[in-house]
């Protein structure tokens, strides 16, 4: 028999766990769930809004610190969950896919694919479901870096095809629409057409996160693929020199122009460690990602080193946070996964907060007329 006494100061304790990025307490969010009491043991989950949460531990050691201090308590069970939620976006093009990331940058070569790659892979090995599209089209680098031989995608029924997969990613290139080593020579109202089949005609199934990685600059893809495709948020890559942030500033204001929200920055080849120290040189410049990210108001969600295994894992096709997941690269992707994650999540909870504010104001009117 469960005793409602004490379900009740099991709830009060856990009201004072709060969500450091949601800003609210895990009851009120309505985490937790399923409670069950048999005696002095207790189980119950807490279902957060990704799987790839980077407070995950932190909430549980606190869940079951705080339960176990009540009298009465004798065992805690606390089970981790996830639903990712989606994006709401008034263009529903991809009706499976919650949350659409696009990761840009001004300048070519700062490590976008690379970033891409590493990012899809790291979401998915949280247990998301991912896929990773690479849209750039004259430089499609994503089937080398992901180890995917180029071919033709399985087709599926009503002119849809299936994207390949590997490292439980689903991936998809303008590379497998082309014959190998051959490069795809397009005029511009092609290259919308491609774009058109990425969004239309790809048979993703469910996905909670789909990483977009985009060409160089702020062209015409960019620009197709901002305005088609209902994008819940951008990343921007770059490295710490001036003048790789000169064209990541232009990066930033290409998706404020288009009302792309911005999830926030990276800053690739922060620094480097060299083998047998493990101080942090910074070989470039430093701060620079931050500087950036500060001026326009926009987190910094990670610092990835320069590692040799970076440039090997991409080469190779096996990304090196499945290589070496303990490298300081790795670490610097799965903090980046966790950070674009997390902003998902409040960029959400804020617009729903504001949905539910629009509406009050409107009752509230509606009432005093
Ligand atoms: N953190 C890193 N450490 C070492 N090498 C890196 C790192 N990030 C990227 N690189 C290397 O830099 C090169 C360029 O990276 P990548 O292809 O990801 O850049 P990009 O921005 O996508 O380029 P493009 O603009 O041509 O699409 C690659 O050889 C990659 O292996
Ligand atoms: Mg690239």
């Amino acid at each position: 028999m469960s005793d409602p006494k004490l379900q009740e100061k099991i709830i009060a304790a856990l009201k004072t766990v709060q969500d450091p990025d949601l800003h609210k307490d895990i009851v009120s969010l309505g985490f937790v769930k399923n409670m069950n009491i048999e005696g002095g043991s207790v189980k119950f989950d807490v279902e957060l809004t990704t799987p790839a949460c980077p407070v995950k531990e932190q909430l549980r050691e606190e869940c079951e610190t705080k339960v176990k201090a009540i009298d009465g308590v004798e065992q805690v069970a606390v089970n981790m969950t996830a639903v990712v939620r989606p994006t709401e976006h008034s263009q529903p093009v991809l009706p499976g896919v919650k949350n659409i990331v696009a990761v840009a940058s001004g300048k070519g070569g700062v490590g976008k694919s690379t970033v891409s790659t590493n990012l899809a892979v790291a979401l998915s090995l949280t247990e998301a479901r991912v896929g990773l599209m690479d849209a750039d089209i004259y430089g499609p680098s994503i089937p080398q870096m992901m180890g995917i031989p180029v071919s033709p995608p399985k087709g599926g029924p009503e002119n849809k095809f299936f994207p390949h997969e590997k490292y439980g990613l689903k991936v998809v290139s303008a590379a497998f629409l082309t014959k190998q080593g051959q490069p795809l020579m397009l005029r511009g109202p092609m290259l919308g057409g491609i774009i058109q089949q990425f969004l239309q005609n790809v048979e993703w199934g469910e996905l909670d996160y789909l990483i977009i990685d985009l060409p160089p600059g702020t062209g015409d893809v960019q620009l197709t693929l901002t305005q088609k495709a209902p994008i819940s948020g951008a990343v921007v890559v770059t490295t710490p020199q001036e003048i790789s942030l000169i064209d990541a500033d232009k990066g930033v204001k290409m998706f404020q122009q288009v009302k792309v929200p911005l999830l926030g920055i990276v800053e690739n080849m922060s620094y480097f460690i060299c083998d047998g120290c493990d101080k942090k040189h910074y070989i470039f410049s430093r701060g620079g990602g931050k500087t950036l990210a500060d001026r326009f108001g926009i987190p910094l969600l990670g610092e990835v080193p320069i590692i040799e295994k970076v440039v090997e894992g991409g080469d190779a096709g096996v990304p090196v946070v499945m290589a070496h997941p303990d490298s300081p690269a790795s670490k610097a992707y799965k903090v980046l996964a966790g950070q674009v994650a997390a902003q998902l999540s409040i960029n959400q909870a804020n617009s729903s907060e504001k949905v539910s504010a629009d509406f009050e104001l409107a009752w509230n009117t509606e009432r005093s007329d």
